[in-house]
């Protein structure tokens, strides 16, 4: 009866009050690509708090920005330039305390991203390091060696020559490596932090991958974790999240929760977001070990995309939007949503043309402006657009869909208000049906099932096989064009039939178990047997 099915259930932490993270629906925005207000073509921080309202409306509890620390001007030499200083291009303080007060207005709460891995080479800390000043010596990454032997590459870490300091410093995209096995490094990055946190943030998102020592940017973690409470509570604010992106993979990312509490709250999984679309039992394993290597009661956080690479709809096809935030809002811990993706926006393609200007952020496919209508600019900017906008704007934008209870935004917003409800228990069971995979999430006061076709052919789901659900369950959203409806009810004894990429989220009541079943009979028998043998020893003595 189990053949082909994956079976695993994870008891998550129940009782108690859980941190606001633990459960959140964040919407990551590119603040490049969001809404620009000033005319040059490029989003900014006064285009953020303008369309604040619009991703409360979506169901989500949090924002995290991209980096807006200030970065050189001349892409010559690209990168930050100071950690705290806010971007020109994006903004200044000001807007940003008005941003955080829209936030706080609409109970959103703010992340932002710290970069730490690389720094510009233009900027005064490498300077200061390159010229041995106490204290920056050993913040970038340096090497001795002679000017006519170039040491080979490490990790995409390449080595350029430095005349003054006469030794090799680490160099990736043309940006200069931190060392982040530095102490001095250390103080600095806690400091930013603390100064971002006096500002009004709720946390932080750590990208602390250090290609050349691991171990170092685990320690980073667990010190930042610790300056952070350190800072919070000097300055009397909410114990802040500390969120960890890495591309080690569940085991050794893992590493980042730290032991004791001392560490990262949550690291993203990669798993909803690989390059190629995964079969349901590759998806389902790699589902598994994402849950499983995190310290006991916590649990990563999904992402729907990388930042920097190509949304849903482009990597996947548009059929596979709606399965993407679907499983991912399902799935035990907090969510991700890259902006764009909820409206299912492609990549937009780039022209030779684009490249000439120098902006913030590189010109990647997946940096297209946000689509907020069907007009000739999208409504992003009322200059030129920094990046030409997708190519399916003219129906993958916010005005339509917003609309549209049927539309990708319609979807988003039942599942995340759903990921709220008590309905959904603290129990995860994740299955391989036929070709679907079915994430069951069960033991509070209901049942939630996604249900989806991760084959490129219709597959036939036998959700009977599943034991102690209900008889039927009612639909509470399906992918687009799906043959089942809205409020629509579902026989589970009968087969589900699915196409390609469609995607059902049912919702029906508690799922059956125990009660006076086999089990009870097996333990009366025990008792019995133990009762015979009490007697039997009793009658020895
Ligand atoms: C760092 O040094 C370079 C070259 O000496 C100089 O052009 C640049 O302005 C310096 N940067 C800062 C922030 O002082
Ligand atoms: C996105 O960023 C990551 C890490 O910063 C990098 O390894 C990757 O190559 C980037 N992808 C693209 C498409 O630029």
């Amino acid at each position: 009866m189990w053949l082909g099915a994956v079976v695993l259930t994870v008891l998550l932490s129940s009782g108690g009050a859980d941190p606001w993270w633990s459960n959140a629906v964040y919407y990551s925005v590119l603040v490049d690509s969001f809404k620009d207000m000033d005319g040059d073509g490029l989003g900014d921080l006064r285009g953020v708090t303008k369309q604040l309202s619009y991703v409360r409306a979506l169901g989500a509890d949090a924002v995290i920005l991209s980096s807006i620390s200030s970065k050189n001007m001349d892409c010559d030499e690209p990168g930050t330039m100071d950690f705290t200083n806010i971007d020109e291009r994006y903004g200044n303080l000001d807007d940003f305390k008005s941003l955080v007060e829209k936030a706080k207005k609409l109970e959103l709460k703010l992340v932002i991203t710290l970069t730490m891995q690389t720094i510009s080479s233009s900027s005064e800390l490498f300077n200061l390091s390159a010229e041995r000043k106490t204290g920056f010596e050993d913040k970038v990454i340096w090497k001795d060696g002679s000017p006519d032997d170039l040491p080979a590459d490490v990790d995409g870490i390449n080595w350029i020559w430095h005349e003054q300091r006469k030794a090799y410093y680490g160099s990736l995209r043309k940006e200069v490596v931190l060392n982040l096995c530095s102490e001095s490094l250390l103080a600095m990055l806690s400091d930013a932090q603390c100064i971002w946190l006096k500002r009004g943030v709720s946390g932080i998102l750590l990208h602390p991958d250090f290609p050349l020592d691991h171990e170092c940017g685990v320690q980073l973690v667990n010190k930042m974790t610790v300056a952070a409470m350190s800072c919070s509570r000097t300055a009397n604010v909410e114990a802040p999240l500390i969120l960890v992106e890495s591309s080690l993979g569940a085991e050794a990312s893992s590493k980042y929760y730290g032991e004791g509490g001392v560490g990262a709250n949550s690291v993203i999984s990669y798993d909803l977001a690989s390059p190629a679309k995964r079969p349901a039992a590759s998806l389902a394993l790699a589902v598994h070990a994402s849950l499983l290597y995190p310290p006991q009661d916590m649990t990563p956080t999904w992402l729907t995309s990388k930042r920097n690479e190509s949304r849903i709809a482009t990597r996947y096809g548009s059929e596979m939007v709606d399965a993407i935030i679907l499983l991912a809002l399902a799935l035990p811990g907090a969510t991700i949503i890259q902006q764009g993706d909820e409206l299912g926006a492609a990549d937009t393609i780039l022209e030779w043309a684009v490249t000439s200007k120098c902006w913030p952020n590189p010109t990647v496919p997946s940096a297209a402006p946000f689509p907020w209508d069907d007009s000739p600019t999208a409504s992003f900017t009322s200059g030129e657009p920094w990046l030409p906008l997708a190519p399916n704007y003219r129906y993958a934008n916010a005005k339509t869909e917003y609309a549209n209870d049927l539309s990708h935004i319609g979807v988003l917003k039942v599942a995340s208000a759903i990921k709220k409800s008590p309905a959904i228990g603290p129990h995860v069971e994740i299955q391989k049906l036929g070709d679907a995979l079915a994430v069951l999430r069960w033991g509070g006061s209901g049942s939630l099932l996604v249900v989806s076709n991760l084959d490129r052919g219709k597959t036939e789901v036998p959700l009977s096989r599943i034991p102690g659900l209900p008889a039927e369950m009612t639909v509470a959203a399906s992918s687009g064009g799906s043959s089942f409806s809205p409020s629509s009810h579902v026989n589970l004894e009968k087969i589900l039939k699915l196409s390609p990429g469609e995607t059902v989220l049912l919702v029906g009541p508690p799922r059956h178990c125990g009660g006076p079943g086999p089990v009870d009979k097996i333990a009366s028998k025990l008792s019995e047997g133990w009762q015979k043998i009490n007697k039997y020893f009793g009658s020895l003595t």
